[in-house]
């Protein structure tokens, strides 16, 4: 969080030049060419992964689905591609997969500026704000006071609701907000809000420094403490962060169990921003954990800040996360924009062996529609080695088995030289993405890394999914039991794709999906 400080403390003098001149809403919007020349055509832009039409982008926000519409709200500063005085951005989706651009929905007011949080759909109306037959969507967020940052008070997050009557198109700050005043905690923020059938009330967790705290309400507007967790609770190697509560059937049986995201910042296993998870009970008022030992969600250190959909039409609890890193966010070599989001994620709930829990994050099923077929290669075999080269495959999905007794080294690569590999190293007990090599590493320190994470070699064979969209590549093993979120940025688009392996040569059911571009020509 540090970074964030001496950065909002920078960003102050812009903030007030924005108050003497404010820039009207719609001019912002004109600015920023929503829904108009972006083109996404810039070397490191994302194919099929979310980003901004332009300029700075942080954690995604709001994630709710109502009436057929997917929304993503975002950390967003449209006037530059550092972070500075945050806005939401706003984007739609009828499959979570294909988005389009809407208007910055919630801008900086007298209480500051917009950080992260939820959203809601009133059903009930509890709120009074729409009707029963209108029922409002609900946002609810933390008011960073940068005033009072700044004059050294610790009391300048507090937290806020806005109400949308239109399903999010235009928004209407509560004006008796703050909703949750600030009892002197220097970061008091990120809540995230859901209605928790059973007691027939709204719970919010929020993050507090080294603990989650718990609220609970009736109407969204009046919130009583109830509980907290984690101040002697898994990692602590920074500030927690963006929390998210929900509950998660174990695959394959009828047992639930409850679970708590919490991002944390620095702390991450392999460095800066991660999110590590708890699995165990909320009995409406707190949540306690199962569990002594750190649980990860993704052992990359490009997904952080990641929440749940709420009001989802199925049971499916879906994941989407910031696909970058406070380490180096501000320093990635991007021009017109900065950061992408993860592919939304099923997350699910599965029981080991000896009993503990693993959460697997696996992209949704309707992202295989984006998925062109056009290589599939069964047992290859050439002296240990596959390998397969196209101009398009540094926007593809590459499908392989392993077993989870051999070892296996698969490499992206391109003309120049740089290469991404991913390792799967019995001996050592240990799977590794290396991006020392990557292509342009070195606008940060900690950039070109090698990111690990151990592992039970056994006599199993699992899957490995592969996703590169030009400057990203997830790894999922065994349908996200393993994962890594890594960014990349090779000099020139990477082309050529090899497995090699010295104890399993025989390469099954290699499959190498072209992805088509989700921005291609407005219709
Ligand atoms: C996480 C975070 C949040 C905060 C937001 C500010 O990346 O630091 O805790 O609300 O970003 O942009």
């Amino acid at each position: 969080m540090r970074n964030i400080y001496f950065l909002s403390l920078l960003m102050l003098s812009s903030f007030n030049s924005c108050k003497e001149e404010p820039k009207e809403q719609e001019d912002l919007n004109v600015t920023l060419g929503i829904n108009k020349e972006v083109q996404y055509k810039e070397p490191y832009r994302p194919q099929f992964h979310f980003s901004p039409p332009e300029k700075w982008m942080n954690d995604p926000n709001g994630l709710v689905y109502n009436n057929g519409v997917y929304h993503l709200f975002y950390q967003y500063y449209p006037e530059d591609i550092v972070w500075g005085p945050m806005h939401w951005g706003h984007a739609v989706s009828k499959d979570l997969i294909n988005w389009e651009n809407k208007p910055i929905a919630l801008f900086p007011d007298e209480h500051g500026y917009i950080f992260s949080g939820s959203a809601v759909v009133d059903i009930n109306n509890t709120s009074g704000f729409g009707t029963k037959d209108n029922p409002p969507l609900v946002a609810i967020f933390t008011y960073h006071d940068p005033e009072g940052e700044k004059a050294g008070r610790k009391d300048f997050q507090t937290q806020g609701i806005a109400y949308s009557l239109d399903n999010g198109d235009t928004w209407t700050m509560y004006n008796r907000n703050p909703v949750i005043p600030n009892r002197n905690i220097k970061d008091f923020r990120d809540p995230k809000v859901f209605w928790h059938e059973e007691s027939r009330q709204w719970i919010m967790s929020l993050v507090a420094g080294d603990h989650a705290k718990f609220y609970k309400s009736r109407n969204l507007k009046y919130w009583q403490l109830t509980g907290e967790f984690g101040k002697d609770n898994g990692a602590h190697g920074g500030v927690w962060e963006c929390p998210d509560l929900f509950k998660l059937k174990v695959e394959g049986t009828e047992e639930e169990k409850w679970v708590l995201l919490i991002s944390i910042n620095p702390g991450a296993p392999n460095g800066g921003s991660g999110t590590q998870y708890f699995v165990g009970d909320f009995n409406g008022r707190t949540f306690t954990a199962e569990h002594e030992d750190e649980k990860w969600l993704d052992f990359g250190t490009d997904n952080y800040a990641g929440v749940t959909y709420n009001n989802l039409p199925t049971d499916d609890r879906v994941f989407i996360g910031w696909m970058s890193n406070w380490n180096y966010a501000r320093d990635t070599p991007t021009e017109r924009w900065r950061s992408a989001m993860t592919l939304p994620r099923k997350l699910s709930l599965h029981k080991n062996v000896d009993s503990s829990y693993i959460i697997k994050n696996y992209p949704i099923k309707q992202f295989d529609a984006q998925l062109e077929d056009y290589k599939r290669i069964h047992k290859v075999e050439n002296e240990g080695s596959l390998s397969v080269e196209h101009k398009e495959l540094s926007t593809s999905v590459i499908d392989f088995k392993v077993n989870l007794k051999d070892d296996y080294t698969a490499k992206l690569k391109n003309k120049q030289g740089d290469e991404f590999v991913f390792n799967i190293n019995p001996e050592t007990n240990k799977m590794t993405v290396d991006r020392r090599n990557s292509g342009l590493v070195d606008f940060e320190k900690t950039f070109a890394g090698v990111h690990e994470q151990t592992f039970k070699p056994m006599d199993t064979v699992a899957n490995v999914r592969m996703i590169f969209d030009r400057s990203s590549v997830e790894v999922f093993v065994d349908e996200g039991r393993h994962v890594f979120t890594d960014q990349v940025f090779p000099k020139e688009p990477f082309t050529q794709f090899e497995i090699t392996s010295k104890s399993a040569p025989y390469y099954k059911n290699v499959n190498v999906f072209l992805v088509k571009p989700i921005w291609e020509e407005d219709e």
